[in-house]
C-alpha cells in the first residue's frame, strides 16, 4: 500500500491537542471480519429487518428468535481480533494527555486492543442481563428451544446491547458528550453517522470549536462538516497515521 498522505495541518493537530475524543462505529471492526449493519450487500441490516430482530417489541414477540440471533452474533465473534486501527486507537490513548473513545460498537474488541478509557454507548454482546429484574449472568444454560432464564426472578435473560428505541445508559452518554464538547480534535471512525444520539457527539464537539476528522471509505452526512476526510478503511489509515505523527 503507498503511504497515504496527511496533511501538515492534521499532524500539527494531533502533536498540539491535549483533549481528543473518537466515535467509532461497525466500520472500524469490518477488517476484523465483522459485518456492518448498512452495508447494501453484506450489511446486517440488508438481510434482517432491526424492528424484528433488534427491539424490545421483538423480544416481547418473539423473545427465542431475538435471543438466537444474538447467540448467532457472538458466535460469529469466536476467533475475532481486532485489527491495526483498533491497536493505533489504543495506542492514541498512551500517547495523548487526554484520549476518550467512544464506541457504538457492541463487540467488545476495543478493549481487547488494550483501549482503557471506552465509552460502550450501545452496551456490549458478551453480557446478558434479566429482561424483568437487570440482574446480570456471568454464566448461562442454553436450554434446546427456549430462552434462559434469571436465577433470581425467572424472568427471560437478554443481551446487554441498546435496542432501537430503548435509550442509552445514562453515565456513559453524558460522560461522551462531556468528551465531545471539551474535545480540540474529534474523530469520527467507520459509522455511517446516522442513528442518534451518537451522531450528534461530532456536531456538539464542532459547535464547541473542536476540528473534526472523519475516517471512512465512503462519505456520510457529515462529512461536508469535517476538516479533514480521511477516504478509505480505518485499519489502515489509523496505523499510517500515528507512524506520520510519532514516527521519528
Ligand atoms: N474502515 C472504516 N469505515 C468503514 C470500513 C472500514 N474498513 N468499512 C465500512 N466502513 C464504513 C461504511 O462506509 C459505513 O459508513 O462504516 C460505516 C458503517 O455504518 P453502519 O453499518 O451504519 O454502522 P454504524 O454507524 O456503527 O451503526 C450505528 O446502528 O444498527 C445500529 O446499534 C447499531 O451501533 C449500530 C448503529
Amino acid at each position: 500500500m503507498i503511504a497515504p498522505y496527511f496533511s501538515e495541518a492534521l499532524i500539527q493537530a494531533l502533536h498540539e491537542s491535549k483533549r481528543v475524543a473518537a466515535l467509532t462505529g461497525a466500520g472500524v471492526s469490518q477488517e476484523s471480519g465483522l459485518r456492518t449493519f448498512r452495508d447494501p450487500q453484506t450489511g446486517l441490516w440488508a438481510q434482517h429487518k432491526p424492528e424484528d430482530l433488534a427491539s424490545p417489541e421483538a423480544f416481547c414477540r418473539d423473545p427465542k428468535l431475538v435471543w438466537d440471533w444474538y447467540a448467532w452474533r457472538r458466535e460469529a465473534l469466536k476467533g475475532v481480533r481486532p485489527n491495526g486501527g483498533h491497536y493505533a486507537l489504543a495506542e492514541l490513548e498512551r500517547r495523548l494527555p487526554a484520549f476518550t473513545l467512544i464506541t457504538q460498537n457492541v463487540d467488545g474488541l476495543h478493549r481487547m486492543a488494550g483501549s482503557q478509557n471506552v465509552l460502550e454507548l450501545h452496551g456490549n454482546i458478551q453480557r446478558v442481563r434479566c429482561s424483568i429484574c437487570g440482574t446480570f449472568a456471568e454464566d448461562w444454560q442454553e436450554p434446546e428451544n427456549e430462552v434462559p432464564r434469571c436465577e433470581v426472578c425467572g424472568g427471560f435473560l437478554r443481551p446487554h446491547v441498546v435496542w432501537f428505541g430503548e435509550t442509552l445508559p445514562r453515565a456513559e452518554l453524558e460522560t461522551a458528550v462531556e468528551a465531545a464538547r471539551s474535545s480540540e480534535l474529534f474523530f469520527s471512525i467507520g459509522t455511517s453517522g446516522i442513528v442518534q444520539p451518537a451522531a450528534s457527539l461530532a456536531y456538539a464537539a464542532r459547535n464547541r470549536g473542536a476540528k473534526l476528522v472523519e475516517i471512512n471509505p465512503e462519505p456520510t452526512p457529515l462529512t461536508p462538516k469535517v476538516d479533514f476526510f480521511l477516504q478509505g478503511k480505518s485499519g489502515e489509515l489509523l496505523p499510517a497515521l500515528v507512524r506520520a505523527v510519532w514516527a521519528a
